[in-house]
């Protein structure tokens, strides 16, 4: 079994998940052992801190090891294929995360490993970032059927993919606010529907900032351009009117919180002001990466 897209699991599933991790994070060596003499390779072609470091501490707590792998020092950044590379860790390793571009390249190594792939983030999604989230949303209301998400930013980006594809599952109402001109990914959209119709929630588009967050018991912002993207000029110019400042949170109800996936380009998509405020719960989010990725290996590998 893979963890590419949190559109292949169930609701219960991924209930499951959420509830496994709430209860890692009371004691989080209270699974010590489970992974032990198990290695996973962490692949990765993009930066990253919170992803890196919370997998590798994960396999640590579990008593199994991991190893960084990125093209600067291995064969891939020379051209060797990802088959290749999927058939050869699958010899060596009990899993393998991976931080790709396209979300074919993870599907290429899924088809050619012959252990577990877990999503690390692709140009199309970041499954396991939308479980920590909704984890941390879940600690903060004590559920997510009903509670109303509001995400300012990119329409097509791999956070809101990733919401689309779960979200509606647990009965979490989306709103996405993002620049005129812009639409949802329509695979993403799509899959998200369906699951909106069979819970009862909703799935919005607005372009208008204050009538996103005025219900929003969650303002969640991504960074405006991701990291296979260029920033320019006149795409953060488009972007201004969305950014989440002290100004816009009043406008959304007191008991809101602010999300964030982190990294925060501060003053760009939030301000410091709101992103070190008391409704912030980035920090939590950061955290909550390390007891549901516990919960995605022990699924996979345990
Ligand atoms: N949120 C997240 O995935 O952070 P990193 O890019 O630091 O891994
Ligand atoms: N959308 C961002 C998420 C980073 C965790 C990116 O892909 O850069």
């Amino acid at each position: 079994m893979h963890f590419l897209s949190l559109s292949e699991f169930s609701h219960k599933e991924l209930n499951d998940l959420v509830n496994h991790a709430l209860e890692l994070k009371k004691d989080p060596l209270s699974a010590f052992g489970a992974l032990q003499g198990k290695t996973l390779a962490l692949l990765f072609l993009k930066h990253s801190t919170r992803t890196r470091v919370s997998f590798e501490v994960a396999a640590n707590q579990l008593g199994g090891s991991a190893i960084y792998m990125s093209p600067d020092t291995s064969q891939l950044g020379r051209g060797e294929t990802i088959a290749d590379t999927a058939g050869t860790l699958s010899r060596y390793v009990d899993g393998i995360v991976a931080r790709v571009f396209e979300h074919e390249q993870i599907e290429e190594l899924a088809k050619h490993a012959t252990v577990p792939v877990i999503n690390g983030l692709t140009n199309f999604n970041h499954p396991c970032q939308i479980m920590a989230d909704l984890m941390t949303v879940k600690e903060r209301f004590g559920r997510l059927d009903g509670v109303r998400i509001a995400f300012l930013g990119a329409a097509d980006n791999n956070i809101v993919n990733s919401f689309l594809h779960a979200a509606p599952q647990f009965g979490a109402h989306l709103t996405v606010c993002s620049p005129k001109g812009q639409s949802l990914n329509p695979t993403a959209r799509a899959t998200g529907q369906r699951f909106a119709e069979a819970s009862g929630s909703s799935i919005r588009l607005t372009h208008d900032a204050v009538d996103a967050v005025k219900d929003a018991d969650v303002v969640y912002t991504d960074v405006w351009f991701s990291m296979h993207e260029q920033p320019s000029d006149e795409g953060k110019a488009a972007y201004m009117p969305y950014q989440v400042n002290g100004a816009l949170m009043a406008q959304a109800p007191s008991h809101a919180i602010f999300m964030h996936c982190m990294p925060v380009h501060r003053g760009w998509e939030a301000t410091d002001e709101v992103a070190d405020s008391s409704q912030s719960v980035i920090f939590d989010e950061a955290e909550n990466r390390l007891h549901i990725q516990k919960a995605i290996i022990l699924k996979l590998l345990g």
